[in-house]
């Protein structure tokens, strides 16, 4: 993917004096206070912007927080908080500015969040005439918000269409570089975990995977509905009997060339969906009609873990079990402890699976850990995100 990179800029000495505008997603999640309840996605957007100051640029941030309605601010709208943990992070005051579209007041070395992007009129639509009042606040325009490059909206692509220089962040470029690793050249095996409960919201990646990947392990509702393809009874649990069809096709898929997706040959189930429901372990063959499936059993832990063990890649997408409840987490401790200690280059992406991340503290062991959530699973759609396609666009001139 040719795009230009802002720290080849940087490397080049062409940001020194310039206006940069940085689109990052710092839409982190809040209480009803307001305080920031987990800021992964503000740590990661540090280093594009100590990078720009670093190299002497009058640097502006902005990003969405929520989805506000255009041109009606609510206080809680604001970005307030967020800069006021960036300046934490920054060890910097990091000035809020509000109606910055007709212009902003910032010199070399200074730094402003401009903000929340989704209060200007026309930002969702990417209206033209304020994409160009954007552009024109700036010599370079970085996009450094992985999170929302799904999104073809006026920060995020109507800027990068008409700022004199348009290039992707360091995070951006990391994410693209991530992906590409696992997706376009993997080092085979190459095994996708998808999970989650619907297989509906996944059915356009477990189609796309299944025509690249060597192993397609499922976990979650959608293992329930491959169950179901498979001919086994799955009891209560949670499946789309409709999409049964959908599933029997990606098990072809995959076993025409070769490949496989394991159906669990052991469950862990209950007769409720409760933390202190009491945990059977029991045969995929012998689920009751008043049973749910709510983890893979321990046999099949143990045979996924030997297969995730052996990859030369890995693409995790979902947990496998209701890992809040302890009785229903062993499935996915396993899992996540197997691609911890595998030598395979991973990638994680999602907000369930970054829960699972960091419950078992594994974040070091894994190769890349994304900021995107429905613009991570789009990627593994196999799509080419809107933001990715604008700074494409601007590299070929
Ligand atoms: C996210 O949280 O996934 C991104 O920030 C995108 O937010 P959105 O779904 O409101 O566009």
């Amino acid at each position: 993917m040719k795009i230009l990179r802002f720290n080849d800029l940087i490397a080049q000495g062409q940001v020194a004096g310039k206006r940069v505008f940085i689109r990052a997603d710092l839409n982190v999640p809040q209480d009803d206070a307001g305080h920031i309840t987990e800021d992964t996605r503000i740590r990661a957007s540090v280093p594009c912007i100590q990078a720009a100051l670093k190299a002497g640029a009058a640097v502006m941030v902005t990003s969405h927080l929520g989805r506000p309605t255009e041109g009606d601010f609510k206080p809680e709208d604001s970005l307030a908080p967020v800069a006021k943990r960036l300046g934490e992070l920054l060890g910097r005051d990091v000035p809020v500015v509000a109606n910055w579209v007709d212009g902003v007041d910032v010199a070399p070395g200074q730094l402003v969040m401009l903000e929340n992007c989704r209060l200007n009129k026309g930002e969702k639509k990417n209206n033209e005439a304020l994409a160009r009042k954007m552009a024109a606040l700036c010599d370079i325009f970085v996009n450094d918000a992985f999170g929302t490059a799904h999104r073809a909206e006026g920060t995020t692509y109507g800027i990068a269409q008409y700022a004199p220089v348009a290039c992707a962040g360091p995070l951006l470029a990391a994410e693209i570089d991530a992906i590409g690793k696992a997706l376009a050249n993997p080092k085979r095996p190459l095994v996708a975990i998808v999970a989650g409960s619907k297989v509906s919201t996944k059915l356009t990646i477990l189609q796309a995977l299944s025509s690249k990947v060597d192993g397609l392990i499922v976990g979650g509702g959608i293992a329930n509905t491959f169950m179901l393809a498979a001919g086994l009874k799955i009891g209560k649990s949670l499946a789309e009997g409709q999409l049964v069809g959908e599933a029997k096709a990606v098990i072809e898929s995959m076993k025409a060339r070769g490949a496989a997706v394991p159906i669990p040959t052991d469950v862990v189930t209950a007769k409720a969906f409760a933390a202190d429901a009491p945990a059977t372990v029991k045969a995929a063959t012998d689920v009751a009609d008043d049973d749910l499936i709510l983890d893979i059993g321990p046999q099949t832990a143990a045979l996924l873990a030997k297969q995730l063990m052996a990859a030369g890649t890995i693409v995790w997408n979902g947990p496998v079990g209701v890992f809040e409840f302890d009785a229903f987490a062993h499935g996915t401790e396993t899992i996540a402890r197997a691609i911890a200690a595998s030598d395979a280059f991973s990638i994680a992406g999602g907000g369930d699976t970054l829960a699972a991340i960091a419950k078992y503290g594994i974040e070091k062991d894994v190769g890349y850990i994304s900021t995107g959530g429905g613009a991570f699973l789009e990627v593994l759609e196999g799509k080419t995100l809107p933001a990715f396609e604008i700074l494409m666009q601007r590299a070929a001139g």
